[in-house]
C-alpha cells in the first residue's frame, strides 16, 4: 500500500451521480470476515489470494466503524492531528483493518458491473478474485470500480485492506472521533456495455415557468418523461414548461421523472429551482431566504459513523419539527440518502467537500496542503467527485469547498472546478476572509456587534484591498454560530433580531446539531456517554465533541427547544386586552393555510377556556392584525394566561396534525401576595429563636425549620457549577468567567454571623440577621442582611446584600441556598416552564403553571454543569405531608438531589449521586449563559457585574409558607 501518496485514488471510474437503474444492483452489506493489525508491517501478507485462510479471523458488519465493534478504540481530537505533522507520511503505527467477503453475482452482472463503495475511512486497497482493483482516497466520497470482467456467478472473493492513516488523513482533520472502517454501503451495480454512465439534471425555475434539460451520458439514445407535466423530451433537449411548481424547503415539490433507453429505465425526482444572489441576498425562486440552519455531522452513539437510514430519517423529521430549514453537511459530503430525504422533506443544503487541514494552523500553516501545488490534483478531484455525486439534488443551494483549511490557491482551483461543472449553485468557503472566489461572505462565531456592522455593510476592509468591493456586496452567512455545548447556547435571539433586520444577513447554521457521545456502561450497568479521553487517548480534546442541540441518541436538549421558538416561522402577538392579534408570516413562500390557530386560557386551577380561531389569511412576508372573538377578552381574569398556538392543520411528511409550530402569549401568572404583616413576636430561648412558624439557630443565624419542615438556610450563593460556556475555550483563557470565579474562590464562601437584632419596625417585630460571606484568604466580603417578620402563619424576609472589596468582573448569581429533607420531591410552580430559563436562554419556556419532580428538573448534560433553573413567582415543594411555598415578584429556582459542589465536581453523569437531601437555590439574579465555549461570551446586557449593582439588584424579598396537606 502506498499510503504516502498525495495523489487521488487509483483505478476508480470517473465520478458521476448516484442513481438506481432498472438493470439492478445488489447490496454487499452484511457480515464480512475481519482482522485488525496494529501496523502495515504487522498485517498479514497475501490476504488478496482467493485461497487465503481467513478461518482464524473474526467478523464485522459492513458498513461499520471498527472501533465501535471492539477492535481498537475511538479517539477524539478537534484541531490537533493525533500523529506527528510530517506530510505526506502517515505514522508507522497505523491500524490496518482487513476485510474479506465471498459473494455470488447472478447472470445480470456477468455482462458488466460496477462495484461501488460509498465511503471508506481512510484509505483502502481493494482486490476482487485475486486482482487489485485500485486504491481509494477521500473517506466520505464514493469510489467505483469496473469489475464485470472479473465476476463469476459463484464464490467471488472481495478483499479490502483499510488503513486508518494515509496522506489523505492530512486532508480530513475534522473535529470528530477518528473512526476508521468501511462505514458506508458497498454495492454491486449491473453495468452492461451500453448502460447509462451518468445523468445531469438541469431544472431551472422562474415565475411559474420551469426549464428542464437532462443530459445523459450513454451510448444509446435516451428519453426523459415527466408524466405529471405531460412532458417527454430527448436527452440534452431543453424544454420550457409553464405552470410548474417550484421546489423550496417550504414546498418541496418534486416531479417523478423516468429516463429511459432501450436497455433500462432510471427513476429520478426533479425539483425546479433557481439560486441567485441579488442585492446582497440569496434568492431561491425569486424569494429572499433566511437560512435557519444547523451543522450536521454523521454520528451514532453505538455505531459511530455508520448511521442507519431510519436514524437519519427521524433526525431530519425532528429538524423540521423544530423549525430548522437548512443543513450544512459539516464537514464532508453526507451519506447520499440524506440528500434524497432533504429533497423530499425540504431543506436548503450546503454540501461540503471532505476537506479540513486545521491542524496545520498549530504549525503556522507550514506545508498546508491547500497552498501546496503537489496536493492540487487530489483537492480538485475531491471537489469534482462531490459535485458529480450530488449535482441532481434540488436541496443543494451551495457547494462548500471544505472547512478550516486556512488559505491557499488550491481552494480557488476547487471553486473554479465546481463552477465549471455546475454554475447553478453558490460557492462557500469561510477560511479566506477576502472571499474573492466565493459567492457569500461567511464567518463563524462572529460576535453580535460585528454582525450588525456587516449587516450595515460597515465592516472592516478586506486584507486584500482589491477584494473589498466584491466582498462588501456579498450576502453574509454565519456558517457556524451559537455553540450548542452544554447549557446554552445563550443569545440566539440577539442574532435572530439582526437577521430579521438587515437583508444582507441571510442567517446561519448553529454549531451543531448533534452531540457525538459514545454510549458506554459502568460496571454496574449505568449508561453514560463517553467523550474525548475516555478511551485512554494520549492526545485528545475532552468533551468538546459534546456540543449539540440533541444528544447522541437524538434527545432534544433545551437549546433545541429554544431554537425552535426563535426560528418560528409565524410570530403571534396579542394586545394587552386580548381583543386583537397580530400575525407575522415569516415564511418566504407559504401562506398560513397549513396552520390552525388554537387558543387556550389557563389559570392556577385549570384550563379555563379554549377554542380554535377562524383562519387569519396572511401571505408570505406579510403581517396582519385581526380582531379576536369577544369570548377571549371575556375569559381574561387575574392569574390567567392566554396561549395562541399555530399547529399543523393536517399531517405532513414530517409532523402530525396538531404539531406545534409557533406560539404567542399574553397575561400573567397570579401575582404573589407578599404583604405580610409583622404581628408575630420573636420568642427566644438559649439556642433558638422562634418567629411565627420559623425556628432560627442563635449561633449561626440560619433558619432551621419552618413549621417543623426541616429547612436549612439561607446561605449566599454567588457561584454556579461552571457551564461549558462559563469555562470557555481553553486557548481563550482570558474570557473564562469560571476561571475568575475560581481565583476569587466564589465556590468557597464561608458565613460568619455578624449579629442578630430584634427591631421594632413601625410597631412590627422584626428579626434582623446579618451574615458575612467571604472566601478563604481574601478580605472582600458580602454582607447579607435579612429582616424577617411573620403574621403567625406566613414568614417574610427582606434581603439586602452589601458587597465590599474588589470582586471578579462577574458573579454567576445572587442566590440563596437552602437544604431540605429529601422527601420534598414534588414541585409545582407558577412562572415559566416547563423547561429551564436563564437570562439569555429559555425562549421556549411558556408562562403558566407547572409540576415536576426534583428528578425531572435536572437536565442530564453529558458533562454535568449548572442546569435546570426555572423562573417563577411561586414555587411549592411538597413531601406529601406538608407543602412549603416560596413566593416573590420574580425569582428563579433550582432544586437538585445533590449539592452544587457535587455537580461541579462530576465529570460524567454517573458521578452524580443523590445525597438524600433536596438542595434548593433561589436566585434573585443570574448571569446569562452566552456561547463562549466557542464564540462570544455573555452579552453585556446579560452579565451580572458586581461592580455595577443597582439598588434593585441588591434588594429582594421572599415569602415562605407551610401548609399541611
Ligand atoms: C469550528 C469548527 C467546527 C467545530 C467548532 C467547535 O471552528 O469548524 O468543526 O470544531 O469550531 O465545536
Amino acid at each position: 500500500m502506498d499510503l504516502a501518496s498525495r495523489e487521488p485514488g487509483i483505478g476508480t471510474l470517473p465520478p458521476r451521480a448516484r442513481f438506481t437503474s432498472s438493470l439492478g444492483q445488489q447490496s454487499l452489506n452484511g457480515e464480512w470476515k475481519f482482522q485488525l493489525s496494529p501496523s502495515l508491517a504487522a498485517a498479514p501478507a497475501g490476504i488478496e489470494a482467493e485461497d487465503f485462510d481467513d478461518s482464524g479471523w473474526g467478523t464485522i458488519p459492513v458498513p461499520s466503524s471498527w472501533p465501535m465493534h471492539g477492535h481498537g478504540a475511538p479517539a477524539y481530537t478537534n484541531v490537533q492531528y493525533p500523529f506527528p505533522v510530517d506530510p505526506p507520511f502517515p505514522p508507522d503505527l497505523n491500524p490496518i483493518g482487513d476485510h474479506r467477503l465471498v459473494f455470488d453475482a447472478d447472470e445480470s452482472y456477468q455482462s458488466g458491473a460496477v462495484l461501488r463503495f460509498d465511503g471508506i475511512d481512510n484509505t483502502a486497497d481493494i482486490w476482487l478474485n485475486g486482482e487489485l482493483l485500485g486504491t481509494t482516497r477521500g473517506s466520505r466520497l464514493p469510489s467505483e470500480f469496473d469489475v464485470g470482467r472479473l465476476l463469476r456467478p459463484v464464490g467471488n472473493v472481495l478483499v479490502v485492506r483499510v488503513a486508518q492513516w494515509s496522506a489523505s488523513s492530512y486532508l480530513e482533520d475534522q473535529d470528530m472521533w477518528w473512526l476508521p472502517g468501511i462505514f458506508r454501503d458497498v454495492t454491486l451495480i449491473a453495468n452492461p456495455e451500453q448502460a447509462i454512465r451518468d445523468i445531469f439534471v438541469h431544472a431551472d425555475y422562474s415565475d411559474g415557468r420551469g426549464t428542464l434539460q437532462v443530459d445523459v451520458d450513454a451510448d444509446l439514445p435516451a428519453k426523459i418523461t415527466v408524466e405529471e407535466l405531460g412532458l417527454t423530451v430527448d436527452a440534452g433537449e431543453r424544454a420550457t414548461i409553464d405552470g410548474v411548481a417550484g421546489w423550496s424547503a417550504e414546498q418541496p415539490k418534486l416531479y417523478p421523472a423516468v429516463i429511459s433507453t432501450e436497455l433500462e429505465t432510471v427513476e429520478l425526482k426533479i425539483g425546479f429551482r433557481r439560486v441567485e444572489v441579488v442585492d446582497s441576498q440569496i434568492l431561491i425562486n425569486g424569494r429572499s431566504i433566511l437560512f435557519q440552519g444547523v451543522n450536521r455531522h454523521e454520528h451514532h452513539p453505538d455505531l459511530g459513523r455508520a448511521v442507519p437510514r431510519e436514524t437519519v430519517e427521524s433526525e431530519l423529521r425532528l429538524m423540521k419539527q423544530f423549525n430548522i430549514n437548512a443543513i450544512r453537511t459539516s464537514h464532508y459530503p453526507p451519506h447520499p440518502d440524506l440528500l434524497d430525504l432533504a429533497d423530499e422533506l425540504g431543506f436548503y443544503v450546503m454540501d461540503e467537500c471532505d476537506l479540513e487541514t486545521h491542524g496545520f494552523g498549530m504549525n503556522a500553516w507550514r506545508n498546508n496542503p491547500v497552498d501546496d501545488p503537489a496536493w492540487r490534483p487530489a483537492l480538485v478531484e475531491r471537489m469534482t467527485r462531490l459535485v458529480h455525486r450530488d449535482k441532481n439534488h434540488a436541496c443543494i443551494f451551495s457547494w462548500s469547498l471544505g472547512n478550516e483549511c486556512g488559505t491557499g490557491d488550491n481552494l480557488r482551483a476547487m471553486s473554479e472546478t465546481a463552477k465549471q461543472i455546475d454554475p447553478s449553485r453558490l460557492i462557500h468557503y469561510e477560511g479566506d476572509r477576502n472571499s474573492d472566489y466565493v459567492d457569500m461572505y461567511s464567518r463563524m462565531y462572529a460576535p453580535v456587534d460585528e454582525v450588525e456592522l456587516i449587516g450595515q455593510q460597515k465592516e472592516d476592509r478586506t486584507e486584500n484591498p482589491a477584494a473589498d468591493e466584491h466582498r462588501r456586496a456579498l450576502p453574509f452567512i454565519l456558517c457556524e454560530y451559537v455553540h450548542a455545548m452544554g447549557n446554552g447556547p445563550g443569545g440566539i435571539s440577539d442574532y435572530q433580531q439582526l437577521f430579521e433586520t438587515y437583508p444582507r444577513l441571510v442567517g446561519g447554521f448553529v454549531w451543531e446539531w448533534l452531540e457525538h457521545g459514545i454510549r458506554r456502561h459502568t460496571e454496574d450497568g449505568t449508561e453514560y456517554f463517553a467523550y474525548g479521553g475516555d478511551f485512554g487517548e494520549p492526545v485528545h480534546d475532552g468533551n468538546f465533541v459534546i456540543d449539540g442541540l440533541v444528544s447522541a441518541d437524538r434527545e432534544p436538549r433545551p437549546g433545541l427547544h429554544d431554537l425552535k421558538k426563535v426560528y418560528e416561522p409565524v410570530r403571534i402577538q396579542l394586545d394587552p386586552s386580548w381583543s386583537a392579534i397580530t400575525v407575522t408570516n415569516k415564511y418566504a413562500f407559504n401562506n398560513l393555510d397549513h396552520l390552525r390557530l388554537d387558543w387556550s386560557v389557563d389559570d392556577a386551577e385549570s384550563r379555563y377556556a379554549a377554542g380554535v380561531l377562524p383562519a387569519i389569511p396572511v401571505a408570505a412576508g406579510e403581517q396582519l392584525t385581526a380582531t379576536l372573538p369577544p369570548e377571549i377578552a371575556a375569559a381574561k381574569h387575574p392569574g390567567a394566561v392566554i396561549t395562541i398556538t399555530a399547529r399543523l392543520a393536517a399531517d405532513t411528511a414530517w409532523g402530525a396534525a396538531g404539531h406545534e409550530v409557533a406560539w404567542g402569549q399574553a397575561g400573567a401568572v397570579a401575582a404573589p401576595d407578599t404583604a405580610v404583616a409583622g404581628t408575630a413576636p420573636v420568642v427566644s430561648d438559649s439556642d433558638r429563636l422562634q418567629l411565627g412558624p420559623a425556628t432560627f439557630d442563635r449561633a449561626t443565624g440560619t433558619m432551621i425549620a419552618i413549621d417543623e419542615v426541616e429547612f436549612d438556610g439561607p446561605r449566599l450563593n454567588l457561584w454556579r457549577a461552571p457551564t461549558d460556556n462559563d469555562n470557555g475555550m481553553d486557548h481563550r483563557a482570558k474570557r473564562r468567567d469560571s476561571a475568575a470565579w475560581a481565583r476569587h474562590r466564589l465556590d468557597q464562601l464561608q458565613p460568619r454571623l455578624v449579629g442578630i437584632t430584634e427591631l421594632d419596625d413601625d410597631q412590627q417585630p422584626v428579626l434582623e440577621i446579618t451574615t458575612r460571606f467571604a472566601a478563604p484568604s481574601f478580605d472582600r466580603h458580602v454582607d447579607l442582611i435579612a429582616r424577617w417578620r411573620s403574621d403567625g402563619t406566613r414568614l417574610a424576609a427582606d434581603f439586602r446584600i452589601e458587597p465590599s472589596g474588589p470582586w471578579p468582573p462577574s458573579w454567576a448569581r445572587i442566590g440563596l441556598d437552602f437544604v431540605l429533607a429529601g422527601a420534598h420531591q414534588q414541585l409545582s410552580w407558577a412562572g415559566y416552564g416547563p423547561g429551564q430559563r436563564y437570562p439569555d436562554t429559555g425562549q421556549a419556556a411558556q408562562l403558566g403553571y407547572f409540576d415536576a419532580t426534583v428528578h425531572e428538573l435536572q437536565v442530564p448534560y453529558v458533562r454535568p454543569q449548572e442546569n435546570g433553573a426555572r423562573k417563577a413567582r411561586r414555587v411549592t415543594l411538597s413531601d406529601g405531608v406538608k407543602d412549603l411555598t416560596i413566593s416573590s415578584e420574580e425569582f428563579a429556582f433550582t432544586a437538585r438531589p445533590w449539592s452544587q459542589a457535587a455537580l461541579a465536581a462530576a465529570e460524567h453523569s454517573y458521578d452524580l449521586v443523590a445525597d438524600g437531601k433536596v438542595h434548593l437555590t433561589v436566585d434573585h439574579r443570574q448571569q446569562g449563559i452566552g456561547t463562549a465555549s466557542c464564540g462570544p461570551g455573555v452579552l453585556p446586557q446579560y452579565r451580572l457585574d458586581p461592580q455595577h449593582l443597582s439598588d434593585a439588584d441588591r434588594r429582594f424579598g421572599l415569602v415562605f409558607e407551610v401548609v399541611g396537606r
